[in-house]
């Protein structure tokens, strides 16, 4: 890896890393899929309503969306993630969308990185989600360090996010997760904002949907196994040899994104879930709608598009949304609402 100007040390380096092998590298699962392709819609001939009357829009925890899509978090703490948090905050602001910024862990130890996720003045409206590896909570990190992340960036909601096995695949990692649950109950109590647990690529059961909704969380973000995949990531940043056979070992593990999904609507029918993981398509965000999250994901594929500019984000995104609106049409979803009711056709059994 070549020498980055990071600014904050070792975790920088590690940001930077994960930027420059996301972007060069091919990181995304070899033979698993998010599943979307066993599903279908069944075609409506006669869909009785206007392509051009369709409802993209959702409320989600007091926001409107225009479309029921997330730019994922991604970046942040190194010079070319302000760059990066800007174009995408731009799409999201012009296309009336929400976003995650990448973890905030750099910038509450070493605040000259706050920069690098302030993007508020470009996107004064959009639904701007914090980000901190729950984990942390049992290194020293605690309400007041989440509450920190939240205001730093002005956001309207915290995302814990769950890693055990990308933390577990890197020499350097943070691996106590034993007594998380409760700590994360905590935050969930003494904050303001609603938290959101996320995986990054490896998916949310059924068992641990409960135990999250249990704790108090307020939305579930699954980001399942298909897209970019962690342990693909670490094995080209692993810096010895055990290391790389160690994360090779794990290029298949993962819980699909499609499963996921019911999965965690299963454990926690109460919570607004967001699909992530492997979300490439308009076709499958409407697929991860019909099977029960309330919107959909995006990092891998506007990370090459921020690393442009902000206009090939909203290229990238528009083709989505646009691609998404003509599946509602052709399924007779005239809005979110009614697309949720849609009973999708499994493929494996016919
Ligand atoms: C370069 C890069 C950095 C990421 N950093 C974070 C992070 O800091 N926090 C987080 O919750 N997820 C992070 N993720 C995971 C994504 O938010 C997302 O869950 C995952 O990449 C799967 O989505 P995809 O298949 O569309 O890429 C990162 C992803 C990428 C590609």
């Amino acid at each position: 890896m070549k020498d980055h100007k990071a600014g904050t040390g070792s975790l920088g380096k590690r940001k930077a890393e994960h930027i420059e092998v996301s972007l060069l590298k091919d990181v995304e699962y070899k033979t698993v899929t998010a599943g979307f392709e066993n599903y279908d819609f069944y075609h409506a001939a006669l869909p009785e309503i206007d392509l051009e009357t369709i409802d993209l829009s959702i409320e989600f925890f007091g926001k409107r969306l225009r479309a029921p899509l997330f730019i994922s978090s991604m970046v942040g703490g190194v010079e070319e993630a302000l760059r990066i948090n800007r174009n995408l905050a731009e799409a999201a602001q012009f296309l009336g969308i929400g976003m995650g910024v990448g973890s905030q862990r750099c910038a509450i130890e070493n605040p000259e990185a706050a920069e690098t996720f302030r993007v508020r003045d470009v996107a004064p409206d959009i639904m701007l989600c914090a980000n901190l590896g729950a984990v942390q909570l049992n290194y020293g990190f605690g309400i007041d360090e989440c509450l920190r992340a939240v205001e730093m960036i002005e956001a309207d909601a915290l995302i814990l996010h769950l890693n055990p096995l990308q933390e577990a695949l890197q020499s350097e990692g943070d691996t106590r997760f034993g007594g998380l649950l409760e700590k994360i109950e905590s935050v969930c109590r003494a904050l303001s904002v609603p938290v959101i647990a996320k995986e990054v690529c490896f998916g949310i059961s059924e068992q641990v949907a409960g135990m999250l909704a249990d704790a108090g969380v307020g939305c579930i973000d699954v980001a399942g196994a298909g897209g970019t995949c962690w342990s693909e990531v670490e094995k080209y940043r692993s810096g010895s040899d055990l290391f790389y056979q160690v994360a090779e070992s794990f290029g298949t593990w993962g819980i699909p994104t499609a499963e996921s999904i019911q999965m965690a609507r299963r454990g926690a029918p109460e919570l607004p879930l967001i699909a992530s993981g492997g979300i490439r398509t308009g076709i499958d965000v409407a697929k991860a709608i019909a099977l029960g999250s309330h919107a959909a994901g995006l990092a891998l594929p506007l990370l090459k598009a921020a690393h442009e500019s902000p206009e090939s984000v909203i290229a990238a995104l528009s083709v989505v949304i646009q691609v998404l609106k003509t599946a509602m049409f052709c399924a007779g979803a005239p809005d979110i609402r009614s697309l949720k009711s849609i009973t999708l056709r499994k493929k494996s059994e016919d």
